[in-house]
């Protein structure tokens, strides 16, 4: 496994192996990494003969600056993780590295994907996501890049961004990996507390319940189920749960046949913020 801190050095040794017509895959985290980060890095080893990985804590797309400074920063044991898993090539720059001396995003729109959910909590969140990806896609060049179903938005986003500024990089999502009580894998989690984390396997439980009841009740009845169930609760806080359309990511009221939905969750913990989300298999 390389390691590379430096953009240059990187873009030679990916040259190189490029002229051999190896195929890139490339996987973007912001280290603390866990399975579900490693499953992503499963999947680009099965399908290229490279796979990257960046670890990178991306200043722009955080809205909170409490939340940029408690982002757990773990490198060493997450190298130790990659160099078990099947990862080739690791670059950590610094933020000087990928913004010299301008931390600042470029402006997008992705259609309207932007504004939904996550865009409506996380002011400029997306911008910046989609500002350090493109950064990535145009040193790395990968043939293929993995996201997470975890950041389901953001994985739409991605696939827009491609879409859009005519990126040849194939974005593949991933199934989310979960603990073995349902909660979604996630870097934050290890600043729960460990009541906080007794209680949020509810987080998964609401959307189960969200996915069976979808095919019994209006969405408004759901709404409020899900509404009453976190008032009992009083160690989460329930930010938004929202049923969209899966592909532009629209709040619905009501279900069409033929379309596919998701049902979307995002939780305070304390400080701690948890996004997860689930497909509702709407019966014909
Ligand atoms: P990070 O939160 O580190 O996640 C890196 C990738 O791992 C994302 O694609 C995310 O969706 C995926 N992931 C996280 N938890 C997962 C889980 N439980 N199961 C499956 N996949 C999971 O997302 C980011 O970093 C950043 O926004 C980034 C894309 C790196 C840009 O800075």
């Amino acid at each position: 496994m390389q390691i590379f801190k430096k953009k240059k050095a990187l873009i030679n040794c990916l040259s190189i192996l490029k002229q051999e017509n190896k195929q890139v895959g490339f996987v973007p985290t912001m280290g603390a990494l866990h399975k579900g980060h490693l499953s992503l890095l499963e999947e680009s080893a099965k399908n290229n003969s490279i796979s990257v990985v960046t670890i990178f804590v991306n200043p722009t797309q955080f809205n909170k600056p409490e939340d940029l400074e408690k982002y757990p920063k773990t490198l060493e044991n997450d190298l130790a993780l990659l160099k078990n898993a099947k990862c080739d090539i690791v670059f950590i720059p610094s933020v000087e590295e990928i913004y010299a001396d301008s931390v600042l995003s470029k402006s997008y729109t992705f259609d309207g994907i932007e504004h939904q959910m996550e865009g409506k909590f996380r002011d400029g969140h997306f911008d910046g996501v989609a500002t350090i990806v493109q950064a990535f896609f145009e040193i790395i060049k990968p043939n293929r890049a993995y996201f997470g179903e975890k950041d389901y938005q953001q994985l739409q986003v991605v696939k827009k961004l491609a879409e859009k500024e005519n990126l040849s990089v194939a974005v593949i999502g991933c199934p989310i990996f979960r603990e073995n009580d349902g909660l979604a894998m996630s870097s934050r989690n290890t600043r729960l507390s460990k009541d906080q984390r007794k209680a949020s396997p509810l987080i998964y439980q609401i959307l189960k319940k969200a996915s069976t009841l979808i095919n019994t009740k209006e969405i408004a009845d759901i709404y409020s189920i899900v509404k009453d169930e976190f008032k009992k609760n009083n160690l989460l806080e329930l930010e938004y749960f929202t049923i969209a359309d899966e592909k532009n990511l629209q709040e619905v009221s009501t279900i069409q046949i033929g379309k596919k939905y998701r049902a979307f969750i995002a939780v305070n913990a304390g400080s701690v913020r948890l996004i997860d989300n689930i497909f509702l298999p709407v019966k014909k």
